[in-house]
């Protein structure tokens, strides 16, 4: 890959499992626990675009508990879990191999940023949370524009903070509308495949995907 200057990352479902809130209280939830949290993220997902187009925004944290809301009900778990679910969303892990990786790269010169739908202060806890204080220039929020992703003006964020250029970043998720949005827009967008998923029919096919972050090294 030439003229790389940044490697930007999603953060929920890329760097950071969002299933692993629901799965740390599995014995109380049960065999539904993984439907349960597909459901409560696909809800997630679809009250930003929801309220995105609504031109009604809140904030990634107040969507993440409405959408457990209608989760818990539709799935009948015991309304007295949602404190401790939500308290485990704020400490998400990273899947394997995300710090190795990570720490690789920030012994390069790319410059490295999260770019998320969540709060300033939620993806500067999972930093946290996770020891990763030391590894990104930047952590980048949709707050900062009030509208979620996959609008331009989110990825646009980057752009105009580092003053590069769209076809100069690397876009990693493995959301694949994020993949899509990232593509559409300009970046160089790659898919992280973890799953062995379908790809979407949104204008834009990536040119590299990878199963895991450890095959982004072999690529750059
Ligand atoms: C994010 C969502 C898309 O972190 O996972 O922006």
């Amino acid at each position: 890959m030439k003229n790389v200057k940044a490697i930007i990352f999603d953060a929920y479902g890329t760097l950071f499992d969002v299933n692993s809130a629901a799965e740390k209280c599995k014995d109380k939830i049960g065999d539904k626990w993984e439907s349960f949290a597909n459901y409560w993220r696909t809800t997630q997902l679809e009250y930003t675009w929801l309220r995105s187009l609504m031109g009604r925004h809140k904030d990634f944290w107040e969507v993440t508990e409405d959408s457990l809301e209608k989760s818990m009900k539709t799935f009948k778990i015991d309304s007295s879990m949602k404190g401790e679910l939500l308290d485990l969303y704020k400490v998400l892990s990273t899947y394997p191999e995300v710090k190795e990786v990570l720490n690789k790269l920030k012994e390069t010169n790319y410059k490295l940023a999260i770019l998320s739908n969540g709060t300033p202060s939620l993806l500067n806890e999972l930093v946290k949370s996770n020891n990763l204080e030391n590894i990104f220039d930047n952590v980048f929020s949709i707050e900062e524009v009030g509208i979620y992703k996959p609008s331009s003006k989110v990825y646009d964020i980057p752009i105009k903070k580092f003053q590069i250029q769209k076809g100069e970043v690397v876009f990693l998720s493995s959301n694949t509308w994020d993949v899509s949005g990232g593509g559409n827009y300009g970046y160089n967008s790659i898919w992280v495949n973890r799953n062995n998923n379908i790809f979407d029919s949104l204008d834009y096919i990536p040119q590299n995907q990878v199963k895991n972050l450890g095959e982004l090294l072999d690529l750059i």
